[in-house]
């Protein structure tokens, strides 16, 4: 293994309770079309929650760089002490999603030992995902029919019964008409391109592969999923201009375009992954307000070295936890 020590498996959990702070804090904003406030909201409960672990942590990816972002910001660190560790987070994914009340938003982390996850800058990334069945089939610089038959061929299904995901924009619209042209068929997501990797690792999402442009530090969130699910995920960053160009020639790649695959995401074995949902998704159940002080919440909670997935059902009292959720 890269990178130190196995973390503490106890960290699980405890990793489970910071998303679940950032989803109950993000959900109160659903539907109000006010995407910074609830992108707020569920900062600042994450970030109270990180320091109640006993870890010694650093953002890696995070809500940007220090002068942009008061709270979890690259190079924050996070924690009481102990295991030292790479933290990624995205308190909110999808602060669209939960302004408009739609599908999929979720709040996630990602741990890991120290110096393995990588710093992945804030630009996109062409990014390919599937689930156990295809993992090692697939190549992201092959052309998506070959892809698609692959992932059909693992799966055992004919290429008409093959879902890929993708967000919907304007960039895409070539890949979609590939796809379209295969029988293949395409599920179009406003945002949330983490969730649409997170489910092709699960049949019952009835989604196979995604494909296609989003964020990068998305991009190392997904592959750690992925690490703990035994699926596949390959990316390649995509600068705009030049100072994105010189950002990846700085983080040491020779070819800014070069395949990164999961050992350049997430080195080593070791990797903590968890998720709440904000909304509701195919995955993971929405936060619900029950009542009274009665919210419930669903996460995911998933370790790499030990391939243990658990889904966590919880109800809180949230007069309880005033400091966690915006009433
Ligand atoms: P935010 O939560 O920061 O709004 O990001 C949502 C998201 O849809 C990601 O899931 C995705 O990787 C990225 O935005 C796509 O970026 P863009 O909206 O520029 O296409």
């Amino acid at each position: 293994m890269n990178g130190g020590v196995e973390m503490d498996r106890e960290l699980a959990l405890e990793f489970a309770r910071v998303t679940e702070a950032a989803a109950l804090a993000a959900a109160k904003w659903m539907g109000t079309g006010l995407k910074h406030e609830a992108d707020h909201a569920a900062t600042t409960a994450m970030r109270t929650v990180f320091d109640t672990i006993a870890i010694d942590g650093t953002v890696v990816i995070g809500e940007g760089e220090m002068d942009e972002a008061p709270m979890l910001y690259i190079g924050e660190k996070l924690g009481k002490g102990a295991d030292k560790v790479d933290v990624a987070v995205d308190p909110l994914e999808g602060t669209n999603i939960v302004a408009k009340g739609l599908w999929n938003a979720m709040a996630v982390v990602a741990v890991a030992p120290e110096g393995t996850l990588l710093h992945a800058p804030d630009m996109y990334m062409d990014k390919l995902a599937v689930g156990p069945v295809a993992s090692g089939l697939v190549d992201i610089e092959a052309p998506v029919e070959h892809n698609l038959r692959v992932v059909a061929r693992a799966a055992g299904k004919s290429i008409g019964d093959v879902v890929a995901i993708l967000l919907d924009r304007p960039r895409h619209g070539d890949l979609i008409n590939r796809i379209r042209r295969t029988g293949a068929r395409i599920k179009l997501i406003t945002d949330g391109d983490v969730a649409a990797a997170l489910n092709t690792a699960f049949p019952e999402t009835g989604v196979d592969i995604m494909f296609g442009v989003g964020g990068a530090p998305e991009g190392v969130l997904a592959a750690a999923a992925l690490k703990c699910l035994g699926g596949e995920f390959q990316g390649r960053l995509v600068p705009q201009n030049d100072i994105e160009r010189n950002r990846c020639l700085e983080m040491g790649l020779v070819d800014p375009g070069q395949v990164l695959r999961m050992s350049d995401l997430v080195r080593g074995d070791d990797a903590i992954f968890a998720a709440t949902g904000v909304t509701e998704g195919e995955l993971l159940r929405g936060v619900r307000f029950l009542g009274g002080d009665l919210a419930t919440t669903h996460s995911l909670v998933m370790r790499a070295s030990s391939g243990t997935v658990r889904f966590i059902e919880a109800r809180h009292r949230l007069q309880k936890k005033p400091n966690l959720v915006m009433v």
